[in-house]
């Protein structure tokens, strides 16, 4: 009587409507990276959404853009026996957890998912047949944000090349404006730079990044590429090392800087600082990658807990919640990228979402939509790795372009 006394004050407070005491007592520990000002509101609606479940949310956010620390603590804690309930794991890395037989299928909580996703990412979220992840959302990385203010002051317009690009480069600096906000770790140089393989076509891209394609990677094309980069960073202030991305997408929404390259996670924080595109900011694709749209899409693999095989009540919850259309909307809106599920309606969104939806179709038809290397979705840990320490090995020394390239095509066997 008196657990339904209480229940029945939370229900009438508009919490925890019609849940068991089984519910209200499971406690799920969620492992993420998701701790900047957008990427936290993100994740504080599926911790609300839960909560009105009746579940007790167990936050276990380990900062760092792109998730390096976090794999590392999951690591720990699943070795020590202590897996959380889930944790944000994405692209291949899905079914190598998988292979090591720490995961539960969550069939049971995705009735209506195939018909909902786009092919290519029900495919991801699975393993050896069985649903292990669930989807949040597409985040785009191949965006430029320019500061609006700057670049009228630049008197310039979104570039679509890059010696429109270093044109109004130029005319910032001239201006006296910062052109462009860099962070400081491999994965943002890793986002740079896969930005400008992308830039000389979806086609390129594949062969290089995808299918490690020893004739592209060491191509002049490819040195090309090296030498472009390198250009590019004539144009980053010299405080970047070890700043974080969020601290880069700051210094634009302040107008301390005109530009910066980085996914559209980083349209989380304008709008988490009350900024407008259009108004206040641009999203423009990266020059020459109009038509092309490098993927990266968030997801949540569920560990065995307590040796059990099977998904717990509160893991099921999560995997559905993060699949219903009403959390695909309000998790979007608050992270900048475009809901998964098909068919979620796209009226709440702004101009630049509203892109990046039109770009995905037509990206897909013509066969532009690739996985992103830099955040996990084109290779495995390993050839990632060796690749991403090329490429910040580059870009933090004075290397030249051909000997980046011997290289790059050296770390791209790394198995
Ligand atoms: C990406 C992740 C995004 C965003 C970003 C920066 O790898 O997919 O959701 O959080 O890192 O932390």
């Amino acid at each position: 009587m008196k657990f339904r006394a209480i229940m029945g004050a939370l229900c009438a407070a508009g919490l925890m409507c019609g849940v068991s005491a089984a519910q209200a007592a499971e406690s799920v520990e969620v492992l993420h990276w998701w701790t900047s000002g957008g990427e936290s509101k993100a994740v504080g609606v599926l911790k609300d959404d839960m909560t009105k479940q009746g579940y007790t949310w167990k936050d276990f956010a380990v900062a760092g853009g792109a998730g390096a620390a976090a794999m590392t603590a999951l690591k720990t804690q699943v070795i020590s026996g202590n897996a959380p309930s889930a944790a944000q794991i994405k692209g291949p890395l899905i079914q190598d957890w998988a292979a090591q037989g720490v995961l539960v299928p969550i069939d049971a909580a995705a009735g209506d998912w195939k018909k909902n996703l786009p092919p290519e990412i029900d495919k991801i979220m699975h393993a050896d047949g069985h649903y292990v992840a669930a989807p949040f959302s597409v985040h785009r990385v191949n965006w430029l944000y320019i500061n609006k203010a700057a670049l009228d002051k630049a008197g310039g317009k979104a570039p679509t090349t890059w010696p429109e690009f270093f044109a109004l480069a130029d005319k910032m600096k001239a201006a006296g404006i910062q052109p462009i906000a860099m962070g400081g770790q491999p994965w943002q140089d890793l986002t740079l730079w896969e930005d400008v393989v992308l830039s000389q076509g979806a086609g390129f891209y594949k062969k290089a990044l995808v299918d490690l394609d020893e004739k592209t990677l060491t191509s002049d094309q490819m040195v090309g590429v090296f030498d472009t980069v390198r250009k590019i960073q004539g144009y980053f202030d010299a405080g970047r090392t070890g700043r974080d991305w969020n601290l880069a997408t700051a210094m634009v929404i302040n107008g301390k800087a005109g530009m910066q390259f980085m996914g559209d996670w980083a349209k989380g924080e304008f709008a988490n600082a009350g900024k407008k595109s259009g108004t206040d900011y641009v999203c423009a694709a990266v020059p020459g990658t109009e038509k092309s749209y490098t993927f990266n899409v968030d997801s949540f693999v569920f560990f065995q807990q307590k040796g059990q095989k099977s998904a717990t009540p509160g893991q099921l919850a999560l995997a559905k919640t993060i699949m219903s259309p009403d959390f695909q909307e309000q998790f979007s809106l608050n992270k900048g990228s475009i809901p998964v599920r098909l068919g979620v309606s796209m009226d709440k969104f702004d101009d630049c979402a509203k892109k990046s939806y039109a770009d995905e179709q037509v990206a897909i038809k013509s066969g532009g939509y690739v996985p992103s290397l830099a955040h996990g979705m084109a290779q495995p840990d390993a050839a990632a790795g060796a690749i991403s320490d090329v490429v910040t090995k580059f870009m933090n020394s004075q290397q030249d372009s051909k000997s980046a390239v011997a290289a790059l095509a050296k770390a791209a066997k790394t198995k």
